[in-house]
């Protein structure tokens, strides 16, 4: 059984947009830097994965009831994901202080006269199933003070990967891309710099049956097809300046269905374009907001696809480019360890969001608190006393 310290375990669960797997993974914070415990990638069922997926991209409806149980559905798998780790860890519930759950992002359009961000995976059902107090619902205080409520990695990153004196970059490369630039002079900027693993994966199961795109070997078969790319890159997205956030809602396939050139291409040329798009959009980002940066240090799945890593490196030089398991942490389980840390942040009623990022009009504590059933009274102790 591992222990926990003064300030207790917290556990952090995420499914992103590439909705590959639930992540999770409980963190210790007793000595103030997070510490992680373990990990663990639960998988979704293919079929609830492409359900979410199809939703995601705007290529089903889905009625009102069907969204409700779906939003349950949805919460007893982050529930199983929670349980498989602690079973794992072999650590007790009463030993986590609280869960913080991302849940599966299905809009997020936090632009227009009424902008939000809807993620499924109802928290009542992880508190109940799990018999541990959970916060959730991270994004919509930073969206309601006019922030994009994205990305909300920064902070930790800038917790874990300051360099002083140096400006460095740290990649994600999950379904979206997205950058944070740590300045020299301490200041963080990030935010989406488009479409990265959503795109691929989806444009490689429609045309070889894989979910992904393993080590980018079909982008590798293909050619480059210049016209689409420039048509591609052509998207007001990429000339926005910060702070900005996008989603699989936005870079679909039927983004990419509507320019003409695809008509007459390969799948592999395709595939091998879209892997240039995610390589030249982040450098093109990483160009512009960071020019002096040194070093690019890379997290999520899309580090272990060694046709995008070579490619950004070409682009990227003379910067280094290595994942952040280079510097010790875990490029897989990054995203679960920030809400971990957002979790711990509002159970101290602390903010959560950096709105040099987001864009929101201040720091906002973020999250809701969703309590755990009370643990059952003991049953009284019968005195036994003279008669
Ligand atoms: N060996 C690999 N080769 C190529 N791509 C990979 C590999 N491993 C993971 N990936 C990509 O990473 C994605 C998952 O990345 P992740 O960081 O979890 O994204 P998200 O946060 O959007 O869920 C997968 O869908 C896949 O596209
Ligand atoms: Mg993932």
């Amino acid at each position: 059984m591992i222990s926990s310290t003064a300030d207790g375990l917290y556990l952090g669960l995420i499914s992103g947009t590439s909705a590959d797997s639930i992540d999770a993974a409980l963190i210790d914070f007793g000595r103030g830097a997070p510490e992680v415990q373990g990990t663990l990638a639960h998988p979704w069922p293919t079929a609830l994965r492409e359900r979410m997926l199809a939703l995601a991209q705007d290529e089903a409806a889905l009625d009102l009831d069907a969204y409700g149980r779906l939003d349950v559905e949805v919460g007893h798998h982050f529930a199983d994901a929670a349980l498989a780790l602690l079973k794992q860890c072999s650590v007790s519930a009463e030993a986590v202080r609280a869960i913080g759950s991302h849940g599966q992002t299905l809009r997020h359009r936090p632009t227009g006269r009424y902008p939000f961000t809807l993620q499924l995976g109802d928290p009542t059902v992880i508190a109940e199933r799990c018999g541990i107090d959970v916060v959730a619902d991270f994004r919509r205080a930073d969206i309601a003070a006019g922030g994009q409520g994205a990305p909300l990695l920064p902070a930790l990153h800038a917790m874990l990967l300051t360099q002083p004196g140096q400006t460095r970059v740290v990649l994600n490369l999950g379904g979206i891309a997205n950058i944070t630039v740590l300045a020299a002079d301490g200041g963080v900027l990030g935010f989406d710099t488009g479409p990265a693993n959503g795109l691929l994966d989806a444009w490689c199961l429609r045309h070889s049956g894989e979910p992904f795109d393993r080590d980018g070997t079909f982008a590798a078969s293909g050619k480059i097809d210049t016209p689409l790319l420039d048509a591609l890159l052509a998207d007001p997205y990429f000339a926005l300046p910060p702070p900005k956030s996008t989603g699989r809602e936005y870079f679909h396939l039927n983004w990419l269905a509507s320019h003409p050139r695809m008509a007459a291409l390969e799948p592999a040329d395709v595939q091998a374009t879209l892997l240039e798009l995610t390589a030249r959009s982040v450098t093109a980002a990483i160009a512009e907001q960071a020019p002096h940066s040194t070093d690019v240090l890379t997290c999520g799945g899309g580090t272990h696809n060694g046709a995008l890593m070579q490619r950004l490196r070409e682009l990227l030089a003379p910067r280094g480019v290595c994942s952040t398991a280079e510097h010790g942490i875990d490029a897989d389980f990054l995203e679960a360890t920030a809400f971990a840390w957002l979790a711990r942040q509002r159970l101290l009623n602390l903010p959560g969001n950096l709105p040099a990022v987001t864009g929101a009009r201040g720091p906002r504590v973020l999250g809701a608190i969703y309590l755990a059933p009370p643990v059952p009274e003991p049953p009284a102790r019968i005195v036994s006393g003279a008669s």
